[in-house]
């Protein structure tokens, strides 16, 4: 069914033309512009340096050309080139170095060592990226004149003829970027519904471009709003930035694979942080939950129904009119919400709930804290800046200022206190690109807030008693649930400087400009840098806060942190979800783990808007699945849609959740692994296949970790899928047939609505805990049983990780690598982990062989068959042994 976004209505009713559309007819042509002349070039040993002075005459197309730049190129390593033309004092400004610390260089590579080189073009000033093995240009911008204005820059290269270029997220669109007349904006914003070619939350200025020769990858390291334009023009295309601040700071990685650029990426943003593995589990959400006996109910109702739950989620039902900090002192009483906090900790559960960063204007102690501090973004005249969120009007936290980080950890630590409080295992942050229900210019924010009722009016308290007899786990309980389903424009002009309506305006999906809906751009924060610049560092920056707090609480513990908004790095701390979807997750969920190095990464299950249906739910439950981060959630106009709801939707959790339970510590391993080295937990098919062109545009079938083929139905009623299957040796998960790839999409057909298509790739080793369970606690307490799946040659190899699963300095751990050859399975690395309890060591109790030659009578030459060898194998040294 094409899907409406709500935007598009917007578009349609009020005949809005976008901003992107005003831009391009009648738009002044870069290319007319003088572009820069290199002069005083000084070559380095590890690089080049020069001044860029205009050529000509200035154009000054959207503002004032900046007459004299300068030009940094640093060989970084053999791997990365580091390009940088700033102003030639470098006042302009750049992404702080506290938000984002530089990488180290190196500064070793050289034009002759290095795998990647720089060459430019004196006048006018054009470089290009080259790879000397091939001959290839990657990037050049040759011939498209460089602009640099106040407020606009502009960077152009050329790129082979239908480019395969992924990233540039956050986006919906698909996975491997249109590449004719398309745009895609980058400007934090709140996305409901989540539209097609749209900006959405998040922000991560980096792409890959893979050929069949090689892949590379660009990064932009800037926070101010841009369009990248991908164009095809008479069969040229290119790759265009036209940002409205900073200034060009681009990291080039030479890859050759698609996972080598992963891992050079990861280099410059941070390796991702590595999670507990209770966060693996699956957890359970809605907006809309009234009380704390929805919440209650809910958790009951999994118990009863055998549908093991990890995480208890509160939205931010549970505060008193939304005020941060608060609870509802009838509706989530403290006593009752610690009792089922209590109640989810003795049973190995956990519970996490929202915070947002907006704040209730109103006369309270978070309020009247964070103004003591200073905290609040203020306008130009010391006021208190003022947008409307779900309290009503709204105060915002300035994360640049000193006393934020302090303001914040002491309201986490009091409010969210073991002791007192309300015990959170985790945090999910919301809202925070920053999100403002107020249409720009929000002159009046107390009547705007009351014209869109926020905070809504307090549902009825219900007719309870204050102790719950039954809870949780009694029958009643489900019943009740079941039958309870509720079912402008101010411009500030300093100079030439707009910084709410800037000369070129981005193509921001909102009707009003950069400052509709959110905190405004002329806003100036704690040490002088506006919103303008830093917009779409704030998500990141409240994650970075947010961590310390969380560490403060529970020191040594990794914290499990989930964000709504993220530029590039985001990952070193914090997972993402991908906001409120209707439909749009896997291409979405691909970009977040393979590329922007934030594997923490999944959809909200079942989607968060409208209304669900059992196939749909069923099918997304078992998708979900194969999400690094699993949630059930929705929005609170919805219908109610746990996974108990419905019989068909419980069976296809119940047999999904077994999968991946059985299968944590596979994926465990592999997050481990991106972060140590960035290898990324989720791939596209081309990272697997990277020469295989039909692999290049695949976006609804993904490997999970190295070995598994995920290839969902994702269209709602249907049973069968047209898959692609690689020309390889896979296996049926299912039935662990062997099923030889030959390189072509097949129909899968009589899927059951609770069955996920499942392929294990030949050549790997897969470590399955033997059995499911109700608890990631009870699950670690499992032994193993190996699944080896032969490849041609029947060989294979694998790798398993192991540690305590909650701290940040582990005391010891199981780190091996398992490799299968002339029917010998053989593991070998570190053994310094015993089990939780420390009485009883990581037991591996049987091996499966997938795909081995039977031999023997009555036997045709070729079949196959599975070998299941019961072993008793205590990981605590290398081993080998026949199977
Ligand atoms: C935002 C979030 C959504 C949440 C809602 C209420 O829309 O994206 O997940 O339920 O706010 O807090």
């Amino acid at each position: 069914m094409p899907f409406l976004t709500r935007s598009a209505v917007i578009l349609v009713s009020f005949g809005f033309v976008s901003a992107n559309a005003v831009v391009l007819s009648g738009a002044p042509d870069a290319n007319s512009c003088p572009g820069y002349k290199a002069t005083s070039v000084k070559e380095t040993a590890s690089g080049l340096a020069a001044e860029l002075r205009l050529a000509g005459a200035p154009c000054n197309i959207y503002g004032r050309d900046l007459e004299s730049l300068k030009l940094q190129v640093t060989y970084d390593s053999n791997s990365r080139i580091h390009v940088k033309i700033t102003d030639p004092d470098e006042k302009r400004y750049q992404v702080p170095e506290e938000v984002f610390p530089r990488p180290d260089s190196k500064a070793v590579g050289s034009a002759k060592s290095s795998d990647i080189a720089f060459t430019y073009t004196a006048s006018p000033f054009g470089f290009a990226i080259t790879r000397p093995t091939t001959g290839e240009k990657l990037f050049d911008t040759t011939g498209n004149a460089l602009v640099f204005e106040s407020q606009y820059l502009r960077l152009k290269t050329s790129l082979p003829t239908d480019p395969n270029i992924y990233g540039l997220g956050e986006h919906t669109d698909s996975f491997r970027l249109p590449n004719v007349n398309h745009t895609r904006t980058l400007w934090s914003r709140d996305s409901y519904g989540i539209p097609q070619n749209s900006n959405l939350y998040g922000n991560h200025p980096i792409y890959f471009d893979h050929r069949k020769s090689g892949t590379h990858g660009a990064f932009l390291l800037n926070s101010n709003g841009m369009d990248i334009k991908l164009e095809t023009v008479n069969g040229r295309s290119s790759l265009e930035y036209n940002v409205i601040g900073g200034v060009l700071d681009l990291y080039f990685f030479a890859g050759p694979e698609p996972v080598a650029v992963a891992k050079q990426y990861a280099e410059v943003v941070g390796l991702p942080a590595m999670m507990p593995y209770w966060g693996l589990g699956f957890h359970q959400c809605r907006y809309g939950y009234r009380d704390w006996i929805d919440v209650a109910e809910a958790i009951a109702n999994y118990s009863i129904t055998e549908i093991p739950l990890e995480t208890m989620w509160t939205d931010i039902d549970y505060m008193y009119n939304r005020w941060a900090f608060t609870l509802d002192p009838e509706q989530f009483p403290l006593d009752k919400v610690r009792e089922i906090v209590d109640y989810l900790h003795e049973h190995n559960q956990r519970y996490i709930v929202m915070v947002d960063p907006a704040t209730a204007y109103q006369n309270y102690p978070t309020f009247n804290h964070g103004k003591e501090d200073g905290i609040w973004l203020k306008e130009a005249d010391g006021s208190i800046h003022k947008g409307v969120v779900w309290p009503g009007v709204t105060a915002f936290p300035d994360w640049f200022h000193p006393n934020t980080g302090p303001f914040w950890t002491g309201e986490f630590v009091e409010f969210f206190s073991a002791d007192a409080g309300v015990d959170i295992d985790g945090v999910w942050i919301d809202m925070n690109e920053p999100a403002s229900f107020c249409n720009y210019p929000c002159k009046d924010p107390e009547a705007d807030a009351v014209k869109q009722k926020m905070p809504p009016q307090r549902l009825p308290v219900r007719e309870l008693p204050r102790s719950t007899p039954g809870f949780p786990g009694t029958g009643n309980a489900i019943a009740t649930a079941q039958s309870a389903e509720r079912r402008v424009r101010k411009r500030q002009k300093g100079g030439s400087i707009d910084l709410i309506s800037p000369p070129y305006a981005i193509a921001n999906d909102m009707p009003l400009g950069l400052s509709d809906r959110t905190v405004h751009t002329n806003i100036v924060h704690y040490g002088g840098l506006s919103e303008y610049d830093t917009h779409n560092l704030y998500g990141t920056m409240m994650s970075d806060i947010t961590y310390e707090a969380m560490l403060t609480r529970r020191p040594e513990l990794r914290p499990l942190i989930i964000t709504r908004s993220t530029f590039a790095g985001a990952g070193k701390r914090v997972g993402k979800w991908l906001g409120d979807n209707f439909r749009w997750s896997i291409s979405g969920m691909l970009g977040f783990a393979s590329i922007y190095q934030i594997p923490m990464v999944g959809s909200d299950v079942c989607g968060f808007g409208g209304n669900t249906t059992e196939t749909l739910c069923a099918r997304w439950a078992s998708l979900g699945a194969f999400n690094p981060f699993f949630r059930n959630h929705n929005g609170d106009t919805s219908i109610s849609q746990e996974f108990y709801l419905w019989p068909l939707v419980a069976s296809s959790a119940r047999k999904s959740i077994d999968i991946r339970y059985r299968l944590l510590d596979y994926i465990y391993t592999a997050m481990h692994r991106q972060s140590v080295d960035g290898t990324p937990l989720l791939n596209p098919l081309f990272f697997k296949y990277p020469k295989d062109t039909n692999t290049y545009p695949i976006d609804t079938q993904f490997i999970y970790g190295d070995a598994l083929l995920v290839s969902p139905v994702i269209e709602e009623n249907s049973t069968s899928v047209e898959v692609y299957l690689p020309k390889d040796t896979l296996y049926d998960f299912h039935t662990s047939k062997k099923i030889e790839g030959e390189g072509k999409n097949v129909t899968l057909t009589d899927i059951p609505f609770d069955e996920i298509p499942l392929h294990i790739l030949g050549g790997n080793i897969l470590p399955f805990r033997s059995s499911s369970a109700r608890t990631t606690t009870e699950l670690r307490t499992r032994p193993f049983t190996i699944v080896v799946a032969l490849d041609e040659r029947g060989e294979a190899s694998g790798s398993l990780y192991i540690d305590d699963g909650v701290s940040i300095q582990q005391k010891g751990v199981i780190d091996v690598t398992m490799e299968f050859k002339h029917g010998r399975l053989s593991i070998k690395g570190k053994f310094g982990f015993k089990s939780e309890k420390g009485d009883a060591s990581v037991k591996i109790e049987s091996v499966k062989v997938l795909g081995r030659r039977r031999s023997g009578e009555g036997h045709g030459e070729g079949e196959e068959e599975v070998v299941e060898k019961k072993v008793d194998v205590e990981l605590v040294g290398d081993v080998e042994f026949e199977v």
